[in-house]
């Protein structure tokens, strides 16, 4: 039984990815990407739970919920990055080791997509590596909660 349970967010429009936009999204779907964050999940021996929504509310009550039951998140909250007070709030009132990722570099497109209110209430941010975000998110993030144990 895995000491570590993680939750993993995706956000508004995660769900087409495979058809949205490939040249900047990638071809793998979020069946393909949840499948790759599992096996990682195992590897490092903790468990992964995913939950993907397009609605602000039920990502936040995803937050809220998390306390008492997965001891991080991962969260790649989509365009609810660069508008979103309400899930940064939440992050911050959880108070639970946070890591936020992105398939692309945001930095490197439009500038609306250049600030992020969720970025300074997380440990860190990992942009722009495609489905390699995500994984090293995940691996950041349990090295993190496990780094007081050795
Ligand atoms: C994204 C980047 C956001 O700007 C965009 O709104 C998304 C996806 C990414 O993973 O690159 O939906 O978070």
């Amino acid at each position: 039984m895995p000491s570590l349970s993680i939750l993993v967010l995706h956000g508004p429009n995660l769900n087409l990815l495979g058809k949205r936009e490939p040249g900047i999204y990638g071809s793998l779907t979020l069946a393909d990407i949840n499948g790759l964050l599992e096996v990682e999940g195992r590897k490092l021996e903790a468990k992964v739970t995913v939950l993907q929504s397009n609605h602000e509310g039920v990502l936040l009550d995803a937050i809220h919920g998390s306390l008492g039951q997965h001891q991080g998140i991962v969260i790649n909250a989509g365009a609810y990055t660069h508008t979103s007070v309400a899930l940064r709030d939440g992050i911050t009132a959880v108070n639970l080791p946070t890591v936020e990722v992105h398939l692309s570099n945001i930095y490197r497109r439009e500038n609306f997509r250049h600030y992020s209110y969720i970025a300074p209430v997380v440990i860190g941010q990992i942009s722009g590596f495609g489905i390699q975000s995500y994984l090293l998110g995940l691996q950041a993030l349990i090295h993190h909660l496990r780094k007081d144990e050795v």
